[in-house]
């Protein structure tokens, strides 16, 4: 049900583009939208850090959609971009946790992602609904500018509905990531390579690591390490490999042989039945077969749970994370 979107049939085919703003795990909730969207629906989509989008004179007009995403719908620079957008005459599509916050007020559309009240500091249930908003988007963006056939919209949706056991499944099945803590919670500085989809929850899992775990983390496409920072790869820096997606395994292989030539260690992510790559890297998580566009809902749970217990490890206090606000309404 998405009763709070009001575009009529001819705005949705009327779009040109598309442009999703957001701040920090919100943010990262919309790089996933764009590969999603770009994949089934066919239209050009740019992510922006909400505080860059509004100092940017951005080009935005009438024929483009601006998606902002929110857990708070109070973030400071998030409500300037959507007003910046409405501003140029963009339609706006929020997504929101809170029921009536300003971003929900102010924008055309709505989607609330139903998370219930979010205690931790740091977000994690509420980028997995952030998640769910986009694909629901993206398949009724689909489905009225008819980019996906309706067997293909039925069969995302269904394997959406039942993906919830799948994540159980991962929360049971996550004693790799939980040893692998315990082995390299004392690093200073870690690495998670990952393609396409992956490279997008690659940064979400770096974010949650340096939030409550204050671990230096950086994420990588894993196609540019050889660009420059092959030269930070050193014995026994950990990498967190993801490589969900089908399309790009082969690609990922030799990702993961290039780290451990220069001997990282190296957990891995990937989906079940991908056992060969248990040959090279030093732990592998499997994470339950679904539609390779939905991996993400999946794989970020190691990564949350990994920062979880570095941080315990450490003896971080997880729930009250150093510098860390819930909702940021100052510039
Ligand atoms: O309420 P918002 O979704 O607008 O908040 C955006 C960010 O401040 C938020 O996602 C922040 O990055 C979280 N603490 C991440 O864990």
């Amino acid at each position: 049900m998405l009763d709070e979107i009001n575009m009529t049939p001819e705005q949705i085919k009327g779009i040109k583009r598309i442009v999703i703003t957001a701040c920090g795990t919100a943010y990262h909730a919309g790089l996933v939208g764009k590969y999603v969207i770009e994949q089934l629906v066919r239209l050009p989509v740019e992510v922006d850090i909400a505080s860059e989008f509004r100092y940017r004179d951005p080009i935005i007009d009438k024929d483009t959609l601006v998606v902002v995403v929110s857990q708070s719908g109070e973030t400071a620079d998030t409500l300037a971009a959507l007003r910046e957008a409405r501003r140029r005459g963009a339609r706006v599509v929020a997504i929101t946790n809170v029921i009536a916050s300003s971003v929900a007020r102010e924008a055309d559309d709505i989607i609330y992602t139903w998370a219930g009240p979010e205690i931790s500091v740091a977000s994690t249930k509420a980028y997995t609904t952030q998640l769910v908003a986009m694909y629901l988007l993206a398949l009724y963006l689909a489905q009225e500018r008819n980019t996906l056939a309706a067997g293909n919209i039925k069969e995302i949706l269904g394997e959406l509905k039942s993906i919830y056991a799948k994540a159980q499944e991962v929360l049971d099945n996550a004693a790799p990531v939980k040893e692998f803590a315990q082995q390299y919670h004392r690093s200073e500085d870690t690495f998670f390579i990952g393609r396409g989809l992956d490279y997008a929850v690659a940064l979400e899992g770096s974010l949650k690591l340096k939030e409550i775990s204050y671990i230096h983390a950086e994420a990588y496409a894993a196609g540019e390490l050889k660009h420059g920072t092959l030269a930070l790869i050193v014995e026994n820096i950990p990498v967190i490999a993801l490589a969900t997606q089908q399309s790009l395994f082969e690609k990922m292989v030799s990702n993961i042989k290039e780290v451990k030539a220069r001997d990282a260690s190296v957990i891995a992510l990937a989906m079940e039945g991908h056992t060969e790559v248990a040959k090279i890297a030093d732990r592998v998580l499997y994470i339950p077969k679904t539609h390779q566009i939905l991996a993400p809902i999946l794989t970020v749970i190691p990564l949350q749970l990994l920062a979880y217990y570095m941080a315990v490890y450490r003896g971080c206090d997880v729930d009250k994370p150093r510098n860390l606000a819930k909702s940021v309404t100052v510039e």
